[in-house]
């Protein structure tokens, strides 16, 4: 495995099965918690309020909104049947999911507000193709609706970037490599999942690093405006080596 490995296109219909609860168990219920309740917090969520969680996948920050949402509507939406299973557990069937593509989404003019959390953008190899998933996201918004997009920071990224590395999880080995493709600007990882001395899956990621100029016109262009940044959960302030890029936006009014 090098860096010279070529992850398939179409990379994330098969990246969120069940290898990916083994690889990210420890993004649980319980670590949505904070998330959850940042989000809701930075966009005013109210009762009144309509709610997708665009790439919902386990449902984990749907279970927390379903329980301290103050019965707001929600909504999850996502690609993976197997993600989609577990959320309908996560959520005890009281949250209507729904499966698709997030450059297809069944939805028009429908919900005042939209969650995206844990980097579940910049999948799609061609810069037009994220742009129709942000295009989508705005046509699903009501006038006025607010947006909450829980993103990478490219230039964290890069200074951090750790090449390889191996932990446990569950009883699993998982051995990560990782790299960035200066020339497409994608962080882009190789894992591979052993137990007892026995390879049983592999996956592939590949992921997009907009800059936040970059995201800022691409959400422009969708008619999507940029309120607020914050460089974690905590609150801090967005700069080159923040943990996260988290967004607040809004739709326009009319
Ligand atoms: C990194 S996970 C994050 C999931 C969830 N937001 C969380 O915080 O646990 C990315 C999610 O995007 C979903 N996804 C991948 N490609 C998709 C696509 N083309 N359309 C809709 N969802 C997709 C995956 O199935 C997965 O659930």
């Amino acid at each position: 495995m090098n860096e010279h490995n070529v992850i398939p296109d179409n990379w994330y219909e098969d990246a969120f099965g069940e290898l990916y609860s083994i690889v990210y168990a420890h993004r649980s219920v319980a670590s949505a918690l904070p998330e959850a309740a940042f989000a809701a917090r930075a966009t005013g969520l109210n009762p009144k309020d309509r709610l997708l969680d665009l790439c919902c996948g386990t449902g984990r920050h749907l279970a927390n909104l379903l329980q301290n949402g103050g019965g707001v509507s929600l909504c999850g939406f996502d690609y993976s049947p197997e993600l989609l299973a577990q959320a309908q557990k996560n959520t005890r069937g009281l949250v209507p999911l729904i499966r698709g593509d997030m450059r297809a989404l069944p939805f028009q003019n429908t919900f005042s507000v939209v969650f995206n959390f844990f980097t579940s953008f910049g999948y799609f190899m061609e810069d037009s193709e994220n742009e129709k998933a942000l295009l989508q996201m705005e046509a699903a918004m009501l006038p006025g609706g607010r947006f909450f997009f829980d993103y990478l920071n490219p230039d964290q990224i890069e200074a951090r970037l750790v090449p390889e590395s191996t932990r446990e999880s569950k009883g699993y080995l998982i051995h990560e490599k990782r790299w960035i493709d200066e020339h497409t600007k994608r962080i882009n990882k190789n894992i591979i999942v052993e137990r007892d001395g026995q390879i049983i899956g592999k996956n592939s990621e590949s992921v997009r690093m907009y800059a936040l100029d970059e995201l800022k016109a691409m959400l422009l262009r969708a008619g999507l405006h940029i309120r607020q940044v914050w460089g974690d959960y905590d609150a801090s302030p967005y700069d080159t080596l923040s943990p996260r890029m988290l967004v607040l936006g809004c739709k326009d009014a009319s």
